[in-house]
């Protein structure tokens, strides 16, 4: 799943405009207020000029009002976006809620191409929630971006009211409320696990950076790009002044593989299964923890009495469920790790079902299970809704769960080590074993 394409890190030329259908504006804004005032479009782009539209009102391109005398700029919007942002002045929106931004990296790719149509559809924060896509992606792609922007335009979304794409991370994730980082660089062939976990470690330590100076202090940043885990600890790393229990790495698609793998042997139907953990790292040391996990409100142990099953085929069939799929398609699964991370944005907005929980890998300091602070270490999670959440603390772990728990906490302190560097813990030092730090894709 985290095989998107590679976002590059800050650039000093970001917004491009080589498409026949984009036009570089200056640097004004379309108030809400004198929206219908046009001025004539600029003659000459300058070097500042930032904004690009496909389309504006009348086919003048580009759109902009003086405000009571001052000027003022409508930032980097796509085509249609620009245009239709005042939720104010139109009746049937007057009871929505407050627009929110969401920031996408790697928006060019696969799993992005399955996400933000949902996100646009107001299946993941609700029909009357309007929101504002801000599109990451790398100049290699930006004729992409361009491409998924005027899809999006195609596509009448009326709770869309803004799209905006650039490729610098400082422009993308200005006032962000959700930062969703799935850009990622794959590992090439012949390419040593420690050099792509500083190549990736570059990408979300830069991210991190760029978060940290302009996004909404309390923004919400989901880490899909693998390895997921250290990602997420790099980028939370690089933003000190975001609460690091707002960084989240994306194991919800292990905790439906699991979930499914349960349904399946049990003969029942996936939503009859919950209480599903996944312990650790987003790789091969995962632990799908079928001993707290219910199937109908019993204990998993209790309905599939092949105990053999649940401890190694059960086990490794989600620890491996990547590599799987990658053999059969023939790449990293995109449409179910887009509908992981619906589901995983769900779960912070909406309240936890009453005695259920999710999984989420998350900061570990002062975490109750003992496991070692300072890592992003997947565990149960229940939520108010509120965007936040809280461990859950009456969880079982016997001898089977702790001895595998601990596999996957030394495979992240390893990763930990290598990047070193890039989260201020001094000088790296990488001594990762060639199995246990594989990503479920590299089975
Ligand atoms: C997955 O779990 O499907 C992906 O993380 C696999 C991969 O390595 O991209």
């Amino acid at each position: 799943m985290a095989m998107a394409e590679l976002t590059t890190p800050k650039t000093t030329s970001p917004f491009l405009n080589s498409s026949s259908q984009l036009r570089l504006s200056s640097k004004l804004h379309l108030s809400n207020q004198f929206r219908h005032l046009l001025l004539p479009p600029p003659l000459h782009a300058t070097s500042t000029s930032k904004i690009s539209c496909s389309v504006s009102q009348n086919n003048q391109a580009p759109v902009a009002v003086q405000d009571n005398g001052s000027v003022k700029t409508k930032k980097e919007c796509y085509g249609v976006f620009c245009l239709t942002y005042d939720l104010k002045a139109e009746e049937e929106t007057k009871s929505w809620k407050k627009m929110i931004s969401i920031a996408v990296s790697g928006a060019a790719g696969m799993i992005s191409n399955h996400l933000l149509f949902k996100l646009a559809s107001g299946a993941v924060f609700g029909p009357d929630q309007p929101i504002a896509l801000k599109l990451l992606g790398s100049e290699r792609s930006i004729q992409a971006l361009e491409g998924v922007a005027m899809e999006l335009e195609d596509s009448l979304f009326p709770l869309l009211r803004e799209v905006d794409i650039g490729t610098d991370p400082y422009e993308v994730f200005q006032d962000v409320e959700w930062a969703l980082l799935i850009g990622a660089k794959p590992r090439g062939p012949g390419m040593e696990r420690a050099a792509l976990l500083d190549i990736n470690g570059q990408i979300f330590a830069e991210q991190g950076k760029a978060l940290n100076a302009v996004a909404s202090p309390n923004v919400k940043v989901l880490v899909v790009g693998n390895p997921c885990n250290t990602n997420a600890l790099i980028c939370l790393k690089n933003a000190p002044n975001i609460p690091a229990k707002n960084f989240h790495a994306l194991t919800r698609l292990d905790e439906n593989r699991a979930k499914c793998q349960l349904a399946l042997k049990a003969g029942v139907f996936y939503d009859k299964v919950s209480n599903m953990t996944i312990w650790g790292n987003h790789s091969t040391t995962q632990v799908p923890d079928f001993l707290n996990a219910r199937i109908n409100g019993l204990p998993v142990k209790e309905v599939i009495s092949d105990h053999k099953w649940l401890e190694e085929g059960f086990t490794e069939s989600v620890q491996k469920r990547g590599g799987l799929l990658i053999q059969k398609w023939g790449r990293s699964s995109a449409a179910s790790t887009a509908v992981s991370i619906v589901d995983a944005i769900k779960s912070l907005v909406t309240p936890t079902p009453e005695g259920d929980w999710f999984s989420t890998g998350v900061y570990t300091n002062g975490n109750p299970y003992g496991i070692a602070e300072d890592l992003v270490f997947s565990m149960p999670c229940r939520s108010k809704g509120d965007g936040d959440y809280e461990l859950v603390k009456d969880v079982e772990i016997d001898d089977y769960l702790r001895k595998r728990i601990a596999k996957s906490e030394a495979e992240l302190l390893a990763e930990k080590q290598c990047v070193a560097h890039l989260t201020g813990d001094g000088i790296a030092f990488c001594d990762l074993g060639p199995v246990d730090t594989m990503l479920p894709g590299e089975v």
